[in-house]
């Protein structure tokens, strides 16, 4: 049950969820257990959250599961964070069919394995017409190589005469983005108790609240998850303007 006295049932969900699953490393060696040993634990966490998110009726769930500079890890590491995204998808994949899951991937794939690529684009195809959670799984991913990517994407449409410069605003950026017809999240939850953002969706969080709570990935639950989503409830949005929108 939720800590907080705040029912849920009282405030809209928050419709799209994004969370940076931090502090695996810290949870084992607090344990004296390797490293590897909190990526699997978080593993669990990922697939409580995952259920968790869609029976507290989140749409949309963004996890940051290998981010573009996590290539600068021990290749030991690299090696099992990669071997948990293939059993992630082989043991998990039906059953998050069978749940009505939309997989989603954002990132740069031509620097993945070959049997990688193919696993994540079977993951997406497989579930292209569920109607349930979208779980967006953030892989090989950093958000300034995105915007990156985009402003190439808009360069070619400049340099082969259908653009013009002048038509580039920020919704057209947007449009260029990975995954341009998801809405951008409302809530960003980091695990672990670090406060900052390490190039996790920075075009998309221009008005998202920010959470961050103090447990270690491996001990995230869906009580930590209604924790955060209350805590959200808490927060005035007004995206610039001012009139407060609370809870939605
Ligand atoms: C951060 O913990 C977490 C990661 C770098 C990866 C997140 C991965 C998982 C939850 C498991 C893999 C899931 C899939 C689907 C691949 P950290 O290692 O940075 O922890 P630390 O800051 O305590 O060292």
């Amino acid at each position: 049950m939720s800590p907080n006295p705040i029912p849920l049932s009282a405030f809209a969900t928050p419709r799209h969820v994004a969370i940076i699953m931090d502090g695996n490393g810290r949870w084992a060696s607090a344990r004296g257990l390797p490293r590897g040993e909190g990526h699997r634990r978080g593993v669990e966490a990922l697939r409580k959250t995952v259920r968790a998110a869609g029976e507290i009726g989140i749409s949309f769930l963004t996890i940051f599961s290998f981010s573009a500079e996590n290539w600068s890890r021990p290749p030991s590491e690299i090696r099992d964070l990669m071997g948990l995204l293939r059993r992630f998808i082989r043991n998990d994949l039906a059953e998050l069919h069978q749940n009505g899951v939309k997989v989603r991937v954002i990132g740069e794939r031509t620097d993945l394995d070959p049997d990688i690529r193919r696993l994540l684009e079977e993951a997406e195809e497989l579930t292209r017409d569920n109607t349930g959670l979208t779980l967006v799984v953030a892989f090989n991913y950093g958000a300034r190589q995105e915007i990156a990517r985009a402003a190439a994407r808009i360069a070619v449409m400049v340099k082969n005469g259908v653009l013009d410069p002048s038509a580039i605003t920020a919704e057209l950026i947007g449009q260029n983005l990975d995954a341009p017809d998801l809405p951008d999240p409302d809530l960003i939850i980091r695990t672990s108790g670090e406060q900052r953002l390490s190039n996790f969706l920075l075009w998309q969080i221009a008005y998202s609240e920010l959470v961050f709570v103090p447990t270690y990935w491996p001990d995230f639950d869906r009580a930590a998850l209604e924790s955060a989503i209350a805590e959200y409830h808490r927060r005035e949005r007004r995206f610039g303007g001012l009139i407060a929108q609370t809870g939605s």
